[in-house]
């Protein structure tokens, strides 16, 4: 029988021990329908709760700012009703003795002006990512957004500060930032979304300098070994987003920079689809980036149970985080340890409001704490 490597403890991120390697990933699931985009206990409280066996929860992307959103009903972490209500979700995962990040999100052009009164969402570059978005009035295409000025860039590092400030009121262990999947980070290190020509565009080093100032800014709130990264660096043909010759350059040089701090993590995602026939492209990133960082590497992207433990097997990663899995299967953990069988998800029911599909999948297993763990 394979060693379920999944199922040990992980000591290595300093004063945040975890009961296993399985990670939830993040996972917008629209349920902030309210005015203030609140994350209230009856959903988003219970949700979580229900996953709290895994060994991190990371949260669905949360706008740090009105002007960081790009999808109709998600939770937001800029106000105080919003750090009112992520209270209450980090209170029901701690007591069940789960682990918890938020996912600090600005989506940049993946936006649309019916967000923003009319203005238009900002970006590196005035380039339409030409791809779609769910607004207030429906389904509409990308528009052309607003080049960030010095001032808007200032403005939002601010921002991103402020919502690690408000991650730590409202009790989470950490915060990853959402530097992935074609939004805002990702929309700066590539060459065909940001045409800049000034010290945020250019070379590789300024490409990746908003994602470190945005860094540097949050560690003077919350601590190093409380940040997790996340990025996708083979993400191509999906949310506008086109490899180029320096795109895998420009990932490992933010992953070997990332040397030089003591994050909790790096998270880091296999291609989304396929990529055999892009030349630029890296089609096996955990295997690829793993030389390259020496501290917590995250894997996920289309892992099982076996794939999983294999992954951690060869050493190519520490912790595997599942996502569509944790969806439909709140007991991911203890179906893995008692080898129950999947529960497949409704991908009709991901992103509408309500219980239905978000917190009525049922367990089929006893307490962790009632699984005597092998590791
Ligand atoms: C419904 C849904 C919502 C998602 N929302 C986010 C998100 O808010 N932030 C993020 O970084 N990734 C998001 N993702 C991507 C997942 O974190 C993950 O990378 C993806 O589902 C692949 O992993 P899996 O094969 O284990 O599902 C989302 C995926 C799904 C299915």
């Amino acid at each position: 029988m394979t060693k379920e490597y999944l199922l040990q403890n992980f000591n290595n991120i300093k004063d945040l021990p975890l009961a296993n390697r399985v990670v939830m990933a993040p996972m917008t699931r629209s349920r902030a329908n309210n005015e203030g985009n609140v994350p209230t206990d009856d959903l988003h409280g219970l949700y979580y709760e229900q996953r709290a066996s895994a060994g991190l929860i990371i949260t669905e992307g949360s706008q740090v700012s009105k002007q960081a959103v790009g999808y109709i009903n998600t939770p937001g972490i800029y106000s105080k009703e919003q750090v009112e209500g992520w209270k209450k979700v980090t209170a029901r995962v701690h007591k069940k003795q789960g682990k918890i990040f938020i996912q600090l999100w600005h989506v940049g052009r993946i936006s649309h002006p019916d967000f923003h009164n009319g203005k238009l969402p900002l970006a590196p570059s005035a380039i339409n990512a030409n791809a779609k978005v769910f607004t207030p009035n429906g389904e509409k295409d990308t528009v052309t957004p607003k080049a960030m000025t010095t001032e808007d860039i200032k403005q939002t590092i601010e921002d991103f500060k402020n919502a690690a400030l408000n991650a730590v009121e409202a009790n989470f262990d950490g915060i990853e930032i959402h530097s992935s999947n074609g939004y805002l980070f990702h929309q700066f290190f590539n060459k065909t979304s940001n045409t800049r020509t000034d010290e945020y565009g250019g070379s590789i080093e300024n490409r990746a300098r908003f994602f470190f100032e945005v860094l540097d800014a949050i560690k003077e709130v919350i601590a190093e070994k409380k940040i997790g990264v996340r990025f996708n660096p083979s993400l191509h043909g999906i949310f506008g987003m086109e490899m180029d010759e320096e795109t895998i350059p420009t990932f490992e040089y933010i992953i070997k920079k990332l040397n030089d701090y003591n994050l909790a993590y790096i998270h880091l995602s296999e291609p989304f689809n396929d990529v055999s026939d892009v030349s630029y492209a890296v089609e096996h990133i955990a295997e690829h980036f793993r030389p390259l960082y020496h501290g917590t590497l995250m894997i996920n992207a289309g892992f099982d149970e076996a794939s999983g433990n294999t992954v951690l097997e060869e050493g190519y990663a520490d912790l595997v985080a599942f996502g569509k899995l944790f969806i439909s299967n709140p007991d991911l953990v203890e179906r893995f340890a008692l080898d129950k069988e999947m529960a497949d998800w409704d991908t009709d029911t991901f992103y509408v409001p309500g219980s239905k599909g978000y917190t009525d999948y049922p367990r089929v297993t006893p307490e962790l704490n009632n699984i005597e763990s092998n590791s």
